[in-house]
């Protein structure tokens, strides 16, 4: 009996905590976006270590397994973490995103489709092992993710 009270009880926090991060707040959402953004942009990095600068050994698994991750967050659909209530700071969570981007849907559009094409394409690319290839790619998809910060991103 303790034990099916138990187990349901976690079963309801679980429910209830997949709600939340479903519908994240805006203080969540703000805090999701920076993870999101952060997390990729680890993975360029390492990308870049690989195939530009050399400081970390060449491994097209590796290289295959970040360009995978890129794309995957590209995928996410992270536009629904940009609702209204999240144009400025909340507390200590600090937003660096400019007004235009709640405001200038048609050229969001276009910074975010260029950007999805760029880390699909790149992630395509990386399961070829191609070097030369992946190092087009990989600027190709830094130029996208520099296009909407350029717009819509305070200068850090
Ligand atoms: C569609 C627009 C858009 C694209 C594409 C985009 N970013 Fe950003 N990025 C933003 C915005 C807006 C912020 C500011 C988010 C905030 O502070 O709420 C941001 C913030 C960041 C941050 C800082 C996160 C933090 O913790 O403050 C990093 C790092 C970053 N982006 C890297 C990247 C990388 C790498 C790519 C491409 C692989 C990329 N971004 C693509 C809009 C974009």
């Amino acid at each position: 009996m303790r034990k099916l009270v138990l187990g349901s009880m976690s079963a309801l926090l679980i429910a209830t905590s997949l709600q939340a991060n479903a519908q994240p707040d805006p203080e969540e959402q703000i805090i999701f976006r920076k993870a999101g953004y952060s997390f990729m942009s680890w993975n360029m990095g390492k990308i870049k270590a690989m195939a530009i600068d050399g400081t970390m050994a060449w491994d097209p698994a590796q290289v295959q397994a970040a360009a995978n991750s890129i794309a995957a967050t590209a995928n996410s659909g992270m536009g629904a973490l940009f609702t209204p209530g999240t144009e400025k700071s909340i507390g200590d969570t600090k937003t660096n995103v400019r007004p235009e981007m709640f405001t200038d849907m048609e050229g969001v559009g276009k910074v975010a489709m260029a950007f999805s094409k760029a880390a699909n394409e790149l992630a395509e690319v990386a399961k070829t092992g191609d070097k030369a290839a992946i190092i087009k790619a990989f600027a190709a998809t830094g130029d996208s993710c520099k296009g909407c910060h350029d717009k819509y991103r305070e200068k850090m």
